[in-house]
């Protein structure tokens, strides 16, 4: 028989969030409605007006692109309504937005609407990240964002890619669904994902390469040594889900244009991090455990090595 991700999380929920009463599996299915909403856009890229830039510059500096837009309005209205968010924070937002249940709201929801925008127009596999903390009492506003990553109740993402799979941790396990359009539903596909202990690829820009710390630099002259190959799709959810499927480690290093990395702490490697030690994988900055660092900004930059332990191990030699 079926399992559906509302099912699973209602299983969870029961077992580990006994006095949730039904929040936090409404919080999750705002989530996958909206991922929905999202994927059916992004199969119909071409057919309707979802492609090209929506002319707005983002927080970021960069250029939003209509699917940005789309997903981000998305999450907002379909996570806003749910009794259980005290607070939303978007790639997409300069600042978080609080929904007035600043009593009732127990959760802070922190999302990626759209990894990967630069892949978009050309087809290739993109994705939606998102982490949920819990809002602590008598905090609200930003203050109730900086928490270290270790502290995250759940956190998952979608990959829009051959089919669309949702993943997900709530601390017990990773667990995977494939959409089934049939049904318009997250079945269950991958009852305990596991990363490999060792794997055959890396996942770099090589472009930076020049400017990488020279510590990268013979990190990844290593591995070429020992004949790894090299795959780098250029969406972090897509290079992460490999790298979670069939091990080895991906890397955004400082670089000259980034020289604190370019990945976003809250709603890129956190969450990331998060499922990585949850199946066995390893995550840090160059240095430390990615979950340790104390946030000091809601659009935060790191640098991320992560992926199976005896890479991100090996890396730790280096430094
Ligand atoms: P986003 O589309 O949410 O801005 O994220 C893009 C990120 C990430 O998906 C990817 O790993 C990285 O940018 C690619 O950066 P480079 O093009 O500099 O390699
Ligand atoms: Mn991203
Ligand atoms: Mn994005």
């Amino acid at each position: 028989m079926i399992v559906t991700v509302q099912q699973h999380i209602l299983q969870q929920q029961d077992e580990l969030f006994p006095t949730a009463r039904g929040s936090f599996s409404s919080l999750l299915s705002g989530m996958t409605l909206a991922t929905k909403m999202i994927q059916a856009k992004i199969r119909r890229a071409g057919l309707v007006d979802i492609i090209g830039s929506a002319g707005d510059i983002n927080v970021q500096g960069e250029t939003q692109q209509k699917l940005d837009v789309y997903a981000n309005q998305a999450l907002l209205h379909c996570l806003g309504t749910r009794e259980s968010v005290a607070m939303l924070v978007s790639e997409e937002n300069a600042q978080p937005v609080t929904i007035d249940r600043s009593e009732t709201g127990k959760y802070v929801v922190v999302f990626d609407p759209l990894d990967g925008s630069s892949n978009i127009d050309v087809n290739v596999s993109v994705g939606t990240i998102f982490s949920i903390l819990r809002r602590p009492d008598g905090v609200h506003g930003e203050a109730a964002v900086m928490q270290p990553g270790w502290k995250q109740v759940a956190a998952g993402y979608v990959v829009y890619g051959s089919s669309s799979i949702f993943v997900y941790t709530a601390g017990h396990g990773v667990f995977g669904f494939t959409l089934d359009p049939d049904i318009g539903a997250f079945v269950l596909s991958y009852p305990n994902l596991r990363m490999p202990d060792r794997g055959t690829y890396y996942s770099v820009n090589e472009a930076n390469a020049d400017s990488f710390p020279v510590h990268y630099r013979e990190y990844l002259g290593g591995l070429r040594a020992k004949g790894y190959s090299s795959r780098y799709i250029g969406s972090l959810v897509a290079d992460f889900h490999r790298t979670l499927l069939k091990g080895g480690v991906f890397l955004y290093p400082p670089t000259e244009k980034n020289p604190k990395g370019k990945l976003r702490l809250l709603y890129e490697a956190n969450p990331l991090a998060f499922l990585a030690e949850q199946a066995g994988g390893l995550a840090i900055d160059g240095s430390q455990r990615i979950l340790d660092i104390q946030p000091e900004g809601i659009h935060q930059r790191t640098a991320l090595v992560m992926g199976s332990r005896a890479e991100v191990e090996e890396f730790e030699k280096k430094t």
